[in-house]
Protein backbone atom coordinates (compact mmCIF):
# COMPACT_ATOMS: atom_id res chain seq x y z
CA UNK A 1 0.00 0.00 0.00
CA UNK A 2 1.57 3.60 -0.82
CA UNK A 3 2.30 6.07 1.86
CA UNK A 4 -0.48 8.77 1.65
CA UNK A 5 0.84 12.15 0.86
CA UNK A 6 1.25 14.17 3.99
CA UNK A 7 1.47 17.50 5.56
CA UNK A 8 3.77 18.61 8.05
CA UNK A 9 2.37 22.38 10.02
CA UNK A 10 4.84 24.59 11.72
CA UNK A 11 3.41 27.37 13.95
CA UNK A 12 4.61 30.18 17.00
CA UNK A 13 0.71 30.86 18.09
CA UNK A 14 -2.89 30.50 18.08
CA UNK A 15 -2.82 28.25 15.24
CA UNK A 16 -5.81 29.29 12.92
CA UNK A 17 -3.98 28.81 9.60
CA UNK A 18 -3.21 25.38 11.28
CA UNK A 19 -6.59 24.79 12.12
CA UNK A 20 -8.16 25.45 8.67
CA UNK A 21 -5.60 23.47 7.20
CA UNK A 22 -6.20 20.26 9.42
CA UNK A 23 -10.14 20.53 9.65
CA UNK A 24 -9.86 20.73 5.50
CA UNK A 25 -7.52 17.74 5.14
CA UNK A 26 -9.45 16.03 7.62
CA UNK A 27 -12.71 16.88 5.65
CA UNK A 28 -11.42 15.90 2.06
CA UNK A 29 -10.55 19.96 0.64
CA UNK A 30 -7.02 18.37 1.16
CA UNK A 31 -6.03 15.14 -0.47
CA UNK A 32 -2.99 14.81 2.43
CA UNK A 33 -2.94 13.58 5.96
CA UNK A 34 -1.67 15.70 8.74
CA UNK A 35 1.68 14.25 9.58
CA UNK A 36 3.43 16.49 12.57
CA UNK A 37 2.36 19.91 13.71
CA UNK A 38 5.28 21.64 15.11
CA UNK A 39 6.14 24.57 17.11
CA UNK A 40 9.46 26.62 18.13
CA UNK A 41 7.28 27.57 21.33
CA UNK A 42 5.89 24.92 24.31
CA UNK A 43 3.49 27.18 24.99
CA UNK A 44 1.75 27.72 21.90
CA UNK A 45 -1.80 27.55 21.86
CA UNK A 46 -2.10 26.05 18.22
CA UNK A 47 0.10 22.98 19.65
CA UNK A 48 -2.31 22.01 22.82
CA UNK A 49 -5.36 22.29 20.19
CA UNK A 50 -3.48 19.90 17.93
CA UNK A 51 -2.54 17.68 21.05
CA UNK A 52 -6.37 18.03 21.44
CA UNK A 53 -6.83 16.61 17.70
CA UNK A 54 -4.55 13.84 18.22
CA UNK A 55 -1.92 15.10 15.94
CA UNK A 56 1.29 14.21 16.39
CA UNK A 57 3.42 17.25 17.68
CA UNK A 58 6.97 18.41 18.86
CA UNK A 59 8.24 21.14 19.83
CA UNK A 60 12.18 23.02 18.95
CA UNK A 61 12.15 25.38 22.02
CA UNK A 62 15.20 28.01 20.80
CA UNK A 63 16.07 29.28 23.92
CA UNK A 64 19.24 27.98 25.04
CA UNK A 65 19.94 25.80 21.62
CA UNK A 66 20.90 29.05 19.66
CA UNK A 67 19.40 28.79 15.62
CA UNK A 68 21.74 26.28 14.14
CA UNK A 69 21.13 23.80 16.65
CA UNK A 70 17.66 24.65 16.59
CA UNK A 71 17.14 24.19 13.20
CA UNK A 72 19.07 20.92 12.90
CA UNK A 73 16.53 19.62 15.29
CA UNK A 74 13.71 20.75 13.37
CA UNK A 75 15.25 19.21 10.26
CA UNK A 76 15.32 16.17 11.89
CA UNK A 77 12.33 15.76 13.19
CA UNK A 78 10.80 17.17 9.09
CA UNK A 79 13.58 14.01 7.78
CA UNK A 80 11.76 11.86 10.10
CA UNK A 81 8.27 12.98 9.53
CA UNK A 82 9.02 12.87 5.91
CA UNK A 83 6.23 14.70 4.79
CA UNK A 84 5.22 15.63 1.16
CA UNK A 85 4.89 18.88 2.39
CA UNK A 86 5.51 21.55 5.25
CA UNK A 87 3.12 24.53 5.29
CA UNK A 88 4.40 27.26 7.74
CA UNK A 89 1.13 28.94 9.09
CA UNK A 90 2.62 31.96 11.48
CA UNK A 91 5.90 30.51 12.55
CA UNK A 92 7.55 33.60 13.40
CA UNK A 93 10.83 32.32 12.68
CA UNK A 94 13.43 33.07 9.71
CA UNK A 95 14.28 29.77 8.34
CA UNK A 96 18.47 29.13 7.62
CA UNK A 97 19.09 27.96 3.78
CA UNK A 98 20.51 24.40 5.50
CA UNK A 99 16.49 24.14 6.50
CA UNK A 100 15.20 25.53 3.28
CA UNK A 101 17.10 24.13 0.44
CA UNK A 102 15.96 20.26 0.93
CA UNK A 103 12.90 21.71 0.97
CA UNK A 104 12.81 23.71 -1.92
CA UNK A 105 9.44 23.56 -3.96
CA UNK A 106 7.46 21.50 -1.33
CA UNK A 107 7.40 24.38 1.65
CA UNK A 108 5.10 27.08 1.71
CA UNK A 109 4.08 29.98 3.93
CA UNK A 110 1.48 32.59 4.60
CA UNK A 111 1.96 35.90 5.17
CA UNK A 112 -0.77 38.78 5.78
CA UNK A 113 0.14 41.07 3.60
CA UNK A 114 -0.19 41.50 -0.39
CA UNK A 115 3.63 40.79 -1.17
CA UNK A 116 5.96 42.31 -2.14
CA UNK A 117 4.33 44.99 -0.20
CA UNK A 118 5.22 44.74 3.84
CA UNK A 119 7.26 41.62 4.17
CA UNK A 120 8.39 40.95 8.03
CA UNK A 121 6.42 41.96 10.77
CA UNK A 122 3.67 44.21 11.99
CA UNK A 123 1.98 44.24 8.39
CA UNK A 124 -1.42 45.84 9.38
CA UNK A 125 -0.43 48.48 11.52
CA UNK A 126 1.86 49.34 8.48
CA UNK A 127 -0.77 49.10 5.65
CA UNK A 128 -2.77 51.49 8.08
CA UNK A 129 -0.22 53.60 8.74
CA UNK A 130 0.34 54.15 4.92
CA UNK A 131 -3.28 54.65 4.30
CA UNK A 132 -3.78 51.55 1.72
CA UNK A 133 -7.33 50.84 0.83
CA UNK A 134 -7.18 47.16 0.41
CA UNK A 135 -5.18 44.55 2.50
CA UNK A 136 -4.54 40.54 2.62
CA UNK A 137 -2.67 37.58 2.55
CA UNK A 138 -0.22 35.90 0.17
CA UNK A 139 0.69 32.28 -0.27
CA UNK A 140 4.07 32.20 -1.12
CA UNK A 141 6.84 28.95 -1.74
CA UNK A 142 9.59 29.71 0.95
CA UNK A 143 12.76 30.31 -0.41
CA UNK A 144 15.93 31.96 1.63
CA UNK A 145 14.43 35.49 1.27
CA UNK A 146 12.11 37.05 4.22
CA UNK A 147 8.87 36.06 2.94
CA UNK A 148 9.93 36.68 -0.96
CA UNK A 149 9.87 33.13 -2.26
CA UNK A 150 7.95 32.57 -5.63
CA UNK A 151 4.55 33.80 -5.01
CA UNK A 152 1.50 31.72 -5.60
CA UNK A 153 -1.61 33.38 -4.69
CA UNK A 154 -3.05 36.30 -2.56
CA UNK A 155 -6.52 37.14 -1.17
CA UNK A 156 -7.55 40.74 -0.85
CA UNK A 157 -9.47 42.53 1.74
CA UNK A 158 -11.02 45.36 1.66
CA UNK A 159 -9.95 48.17 4.86
CA UNK A 160 -12.32 49.32 6.62
CA UNK A 161 -12.63 53.16 7.67
CA UNK A 162 -11.84 53.52 11.47
CA UNK A 163 -10.11 50.25 11.18
CA UNK A 164 -7.39 49.36 13.84
CA UNK A 165 -4.90 46.42 13.28
CA UNK A 166 -6.92 44.32 15.33
CA UNK A 167 -10.08 44.44 12.78
CA UNK A 168 -8.11 44.69 10.59
CA UNK A 169 -6.47 41.53 11.41
CA UNK A 170 -9.13 39.66 12.53
CA UNK A 171 -10.92 39.87 9.05
CA UNK A 172 -7.44 39.01 6.72
CA UNK A 173 -7.11 35.72 9.01
CA UNK A 174 -10.63 34.81 8.39
CA UNK A 175 -9.68 35.19 4.30
CA UNK A 176 -6.10 33.45 5.47
CA UNK A 177 -8.49 30.46 6.60
CA UNK A 178 -9.95 29.96 3.01
CA UNK A 179 -6.94 30.98 1.03
CA UNK A 180 -4.47 28.41 2.72
CA UNK A 181 -6.64 25.35 2.21
CA UNK A 182 -7.06 26.28 -1.26
CA UNK A 183 -3.90 26.73 -2.32
CA UNK A 184 -2.71 23.63 -0.51
CA UNK A 185 -5.26 21.64 -2.20
CA UNK A 186 -4.34 22.60 -5.72
CA UNK A 187 -0.80 22.01 -4.83
CA UNK A 188 -0.95 18.77 -3.60
CA UNK A 189 -2.89 17.90 -6.85
CA UNK A 190 -0.36 19.17 -8.70
CA UNK A 191 -2.68 22.46 -10.33
CA UNK A 192 0.10 24.54 -9.05
CA UNK A 193 3.85 23.52 -9.04
CA UNK A 194 6.99 24.85 -8.34
CA UNK A 195 9.14 25.31 -11.68
CA UNK A 196 12.57 26.27 -11.65
CA UNK A 197 12.16 29.04 -9.39
CA UNK A 198 8.54 30.02 -10.46
CA UNK A 199 5.19 28.62 -10.27
CA UNK A 200 3.23 26.67 -12.82
CA UNK A 201 -0.07 26.73 -13.18
CA UNK A 202 -2.11 24.09 -15.16
CA UNK A 203 0.11 24.52 -18.13
CA UNK A 204 2.06 27.91 -17.86
CA UNK A 205 4.05 29.59 -16.09
CA UNK A 206 2.22 32.24 -13.48
CA UNK A 207 3.39 36.06 -14.38
CA UNK A 208 1.93 36.97 -11.48
CA UNK A 209 0.40 35.53 -8.29
CA UNK A 210 -3.40 34.16 -8.89
CA UNK A 211 -5.60 36.38 -7.11
CA UNK A 212 -7.94 33.65 -5.23
CA UNK A 213 -9.98 36.30 -3.78
CA UNK A 214 -13.14 36.05 -6.52
CA UNK A 215 -12.82 31.72 -5.80
CA UNK A 216 -13.05 32.24 -2.14
CA UNK A 217 -16.11 34.40 -1.33
CA UNK A 218 -18.82 32.93 -0.66
C1 LIG B 1 -1.20 34.45 10.26
O1 LIG B 1 -1.93 35.62 10.02
C2 LIG B 1 -0.06 34.32 9.28
O2 LIG B 1 -0.33 34.90 8.04
C3 LIG B 1 1.03 35.08 9.98
O3 LIG B 1 0.90 34.74 11.32
C4 LIG B 1 -0.48 34.53 11.60
C5 LIG B 1 -0.61 33.28 12.42
O4 LIG B 1 -1.87 33.19 12.96
N1 LIG B 1 2.32 34.74 9.46
C6 LIG B 1 3.32 35.61 9.39
O5 LIG B 1 3.26 36.74 9.81
C7 LIG B 1 4.59 35.06 8.73
N2 LIG B 1 5.45 36.11 8.31
P1 LIG B 1 -2.31 31.83 13.63
O6 LIG B 1 -1.27 31.46 14.67
O7 LIG B 1 -3.66 32.11 14.24
O8 LIG B 1 -2.39 30.82 12.53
Amino acid sequence: MSTPSSLAILLSGQGSTMRALVEACRDGRIPLTPALVLSDREEAPGLAWARTAGLRTATVDYRGLGRRRAEERLAALLDDASPTWIALAGFMRILGSDLVRPWLGRMVNIHPSLLPRYPGVDTYRRALAAGEREHGSTVHFVDESLDGGPRIAYVRVPVHPGDDPERLAERTKAAEQKLYPWVCDRLARGILQWSHGSVRYRDGILEEPLDATAFLDG
